[in-house]
């Protein structure tokens, strides 16, 4: 277990967000040192050249006070003085005679060749010997008003020397930084990664146990990652409204299918016992035949509710002229009307024009119309009207009918419902769920008012053109 998650550490952000961060602060460290290297180096240059700078300013006065011997007796007394690194001296008259040489013990011969024999004249300023990787050798030169050529010089460690210095602390520095980089790096992804873990975690419970009711824990601190737990939340609440309601569902279907085939196998049961005569058998299968239409219609006005609520019914949404699907509704129960002796009257405004699915909603309409007429006693009146109104369209449904009482009308939507008066009457209870279900699918509504053997008005608001999906 150890070694296996010591195997995928590489493959893992943390890991390498991780190696990121040392990185960062390595390069980081190696110019910071760098820089800090340069400075000194400077800064002791300077120094080194600001003090041979002042002792060849004080030769040369002691040199004008008193000569040569002076000179010789002062530059014994200081360098005897200064326990290290003396100062090289030379005199030089324009002629090139040597007329005096303090040579400190680091110096050799081949320096002074280096500087030039004395015959020729030094240029003024500075010169820089690099005699070997552990030692330079500065030196200043002015020239007297005389002619006598002034050097005075010193060794100063190397560059180089530093430089291994540094590197000897560099290595003992880089060490601890690289150690602190990749832990800290570590330590703060593992932190910051820690509510993308407890998302995959979430997941797994949910992929291997298959309970919905997992949750992601929420930080109090208010960033990005809590946005995603509490998304992620919200996401696996939706998805179990969703399971719960598809379960629901299921559970409805077979409830409601259960009843119709319970008398289909009830009617196929008799005609078995009951075989004398042909024409008993024949009702027999007219009736089995009847609801088995039944239970096909049941099934497919149930499925075409649940995709409609699913938001996955195929509208071909056109901009149509709402008063002509009314027309063809009014048309085709024009019979059932006058059957019943019932009238019914249309009322159009202009401009009712909207982006729907005509043949949907053409079933909305004759499903209204349907009812209406239905629920109308003899020489009663039906009357639809559809206008504009506030950016939607409205139709209105009317009638003079038996009407709702107030504790039915909540539940005419509902799945399979039918009231008390409609039970004698044939009928399946799913037409207003079906009308509900197409125009709420066009973002669209229905309302219901109705008085008790008065009659009832059902409306339907359509927006005007909004583009339906
Ligand atoms: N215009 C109306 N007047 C009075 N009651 C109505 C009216 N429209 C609907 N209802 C009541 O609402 C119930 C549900 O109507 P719905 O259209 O869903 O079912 P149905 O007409 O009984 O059957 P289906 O439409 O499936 O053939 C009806 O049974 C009826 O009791
Ligand atoms: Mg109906």
């Amino acid at each position: 277990m150890f070694w296996k998650r010591v195997k995928e550490l590489p493959r893992t952000l943390t890991f390498r967000v991780g190696v990121w961060y040392a990185s960062i602060f390595l390069i980081s460290a190696v110019l910071l040192l760098w820089l800090v290297y340069f400075l000194l180096g400077a800064a002791i240059n300077r120094k080194d050249r600001d003090m041979i700078e002042a002792r060849l300013r004080e030769y040369v006065s002691v040199y004008q006070h008193g000569g040569i011997p002076t000179l010789r007796d002062w530059t014994g007394r200081v360098n005897k003085a200064r326990a290290q690194r003396m100062f090289f001296v030379r005199v030089a008259k324009s002629d090139g005679t040597v007329e005096l040489v303090v040579m400190p013990e680091d110096w050799s011969e081949h320096d002074l060749d280096m500087l030039g024999d004395g015959t020729r004249v030094l240029p003024k300023g500075w010169t820089r010997i690099v005699r070997d990787p552990e030692m330079d050798l500065t030196v200043a030169s002015t020239i007297l008003q005389d002619g006598t050529i002034f050097q005075v010089g010193r060794s100063s460690e190397s560059r180089s020397i530093l430089l291994a210095k540094f590197r000897q602390v560099f290595l003992v520095i880089i060490v601890p930084v690289i150690v602190l980089g990749l832990s800290g790096g570590i330590i703060l992804t593992n932190r910051m990664m820690r509510p993308v873990r407890n998302v995959i975690a979430a997941a797994m419970a949910i992929i291997s146990t298959g309970r919905m009711d997992v949750r992601v824990p929420v930080r109090a601190a208010d960033d990005e990652l809590r946005d995603l737990a509490v998304l992620f939340n919200r996401m696996l609440e939706c998805n179990e409204e969703l399971f719960r309601a598809l379960r629901d569902s299921l559970d409805n279907v077979a409830h409601d299918l259960r009843t119709p085939l319970a008398r289909l196998r009830a009617t196929l049961e008799d005609a078995l016992q009951d075989q004398k005569k042909q024409e008993t058998v024949q009702e027999y299968i007219g009736q089995a035949l009847e609801e088995t239409d039944r239970v096909q219609t049941i099934i497919d006005t149930l499925m075409e509710v649940a995709r409609a609520e699913a938001g996955l019914m195929k509208l071909r949404i056109a901009q149509t002229d709402i008063c002509a699907l009314i027309k063809d509704a009014v048309e085709l129960y024009a019979h059932v009307a006058e059957d019943k002796n019932v009238s019914v009257a249309t009322q159009f405004s202009n401009g009712c024009s909207a982006a729907v699915d005509a043949v949907r909603m053409r079933q909305v309409f004759a499903n209204l119309l349907d009812n209406a007429i239905r629920h109308t006693l003899s020489a009663g009146q039906v009357s639809i009207s559809a206008s504009p109104r506030d950016g939607e369209i409205e139709v209105k449904v009317r009638d003079t009918g038996v009407g709702i009482n107030e504790t039915e009308l909540p539940r005419i939507w509902e799945r399979l419902y039918r009231g008390d008066k409609s039970r004698s009457e044939h009928g399946l209870g799913l037409g207003l769920n079906l009308v509900k279900a197409i125009v709420e699918a066009h973002r669209g509504r229905v309302e219901v008012s109705s008085v008790p053997c008065t009659g009832s008005e059902f409306r339907v608001y359509l927006p005007f053109s909004k583009a339906v999906t």
